[in-house]
């Protein structure tokens, strides 16, 4: 709002004082370079159109927006302490041994020995040995895992890959990110206010009527499907047998799918996969993007990995991780060797064991707040095999009640992730224990209301 403004004002000014024009720029000999003069206040803004699929997007990105409207309540509201159930971030300590394993890298640096500087662009050969490995179980290669920054940073660069004439899906709702990086690239049309929608983006419906489950015989085809399990923002783990149709609906049509398995280590459940790749098939049609974000607590620390099978090719023929390789050797420049050591550690037996101990933490909380909405008699989806709970509202606005519940606990409102969650609220298990306890008593006290 303050940015607008800004900017609206020298417009205004543009308008009503014309008068004020100043010569254009000059070159060495004082000759004026450029034919036109521009008005005084035009000279705050620069020439360059602005991109036109950014000015597609609606609001601000969704997080950051929350932040806002906590900081603007705060602002007002200075005495008030909130308790965060919002955004996803992880609040525990890195535990010692993988802390051990970045100390590690820092030490590396500071010795003639074992200091490095760039490394490869797709991380260091260990380390995509190690995931391949631990974490696949031989099910794929070192070489068909690129190392990252992250998940998210490797959502943007798949788009950057796939470019601007694909038609992308998406569960609805799901993580802002798929929609608004197709939007950015120029996948889409406008937004269809009334319908809270894209064109020329699928949506596919998750709701608890189809078990949250896209109906795969209904939805339209698309050459890229974004689909993440366990899901943020419902929670919901698609089975082995969900999976195998998507795998077999998307190699029948020539589709790729983009999983995203952020929250693998959550899984509880026997017959929910950690992974794409357990599914047979699954080396023609996708693609998986995972991070050790929220497995060990390395939001801020950065550090992720795609999987791009060596069986997945586009429609002439070539093979999809050669154009992903060019992007990465193009738009990256490897993930920071300090993190990479870390990584490492995080693998290891010991670091295995450590991330196992805080995804328990984790998901204890889910469990009390599943346990809190249910018992006010909410119907209560997830939380048993990802860290977010997401709360049935029963027709009533998901932002009103984020609104209503801002000066006790921030939420975050379902209908922030698409069309397809409002009426959910989304409770994040990522707090302290304490200010989940706190929290719940808060939520408990606000919605009997309500009920
Ligand atoms: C579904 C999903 N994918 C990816 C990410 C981003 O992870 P990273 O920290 O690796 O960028 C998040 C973060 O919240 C997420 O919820």
């Amino acid at each position: 709002m303050a940015l607008l403004s800004h900017l609206a004002t020298p417009l205004l000014l543009c308008a009503s004082a014309a008068a004020a024009f100043v010569p254009g720029p000059t070159d060495a000999k004082g000759t004026a370079r450029s034919a036109h003069a521009r008005p005084l206040d035009q000279l705050r803004m620069s020439t360059v159109k602005r991109n036109a699929n950014i000015a597609k997007l609606q609001a601000g990105y969704l997080f950051p927006e929350i932040g806002r409207r906590r900081v603007a309540f705060l602002e007002k509201n200075p005495d008030a302490k909130i308790i965060s159930l919002g955004i996803g971030d992880t609040t525990q300590p890195v535990p010692t041994h993988i802390l051990s394993g970045l100390a590690k890298g820092v030490a590396n640096l500071g010795d003639k020995k074992t200091y490095s500087g760039y490394g490869a662009e797709q991380g260091q050969g260990p380390l995509r040995e190690k995931i391949a490995k631990t974490l696949y179980e031989g099910r794929i290669q070192a070489d068909e895992v690129f190392v990252s920054d992250g998940s998210k940073c490797d959502i943007g660069r798949l788009q950057m890959m796939f470019g601007n004439e694909v038609l992308s899906a998406v569960q609805d709702p799901s993580y802002p990110v798929y929609v608004d990086t197709s939007v950015i690239m120029g996948q889409t049309g406008a937004m269809n206010l009334e319908m809270k929608q894209y064109a020329n983006i699928v949506y596919m419906p998750c709701n608890p009527e189809n078990g949250f489950f896209p109906e795969l015989d209904k939805t339209p085809r698309a050459d890229v499907v974004y689909f993440c399990s366990p899901n943020n923002p419902t929670g919901a783990a698609a089975t082995r047998e969900q999976l195998t149709q998507l795998v077999e609906w998307a190699n029948k049509q020539g589709s790729i799918i983009v999983f995203d398995a952020a929250y693998a280590p959550f899984i509880r459940s026997d017959d929910v996969p950690k992974s794409i790749f357990e599914i047979e098939g699954a080396r023609t049609c996708a693609i998986e993007v995972n991070s050790f974000s929220k497995y060990a607590g390395f939001t801020g620390v950065r550090l992720g990995w795609t999987v791009i099978p060596k069986d997945l090719k586009f429609a002439d023929g070539s093979p999809v991780a050669a154009d992903f390789n060019r992007i990465m050797t193009t738009a990256f420049n490897g993930a920071s060797n300090i993190v990479q050591a870390g990584a490492m550690a995080c693998l290891d037996p010991e670091g295995l064991a450590e991330i196992d101990t805080l995804i328990d933490y984790y998901m204890e909380n889910a469990s009390i707040l599943r346990k809190a909405m249910l018992d006010l008699g909410f119907k209560v989806h997830g939380g048993t095999d990802a860290p977010y709970v997401f709360v049935d509202l029963e027709g009533r606005s998901s932002w009103e009640m984020f609104s209503k519940l801002l000066e006790e606990v921030v939420t975050i409102p379902g209908a922030g992730f698409g069309p397809g969650g409002e009426g959910f609220l989304r409770l994040s298990a990522f707090a302290p224990r304490e200010s989940c306890i706190e929290a719940c008593e808060r939520l408990r006290t606000a919605l009997a209301p309500v009920k």
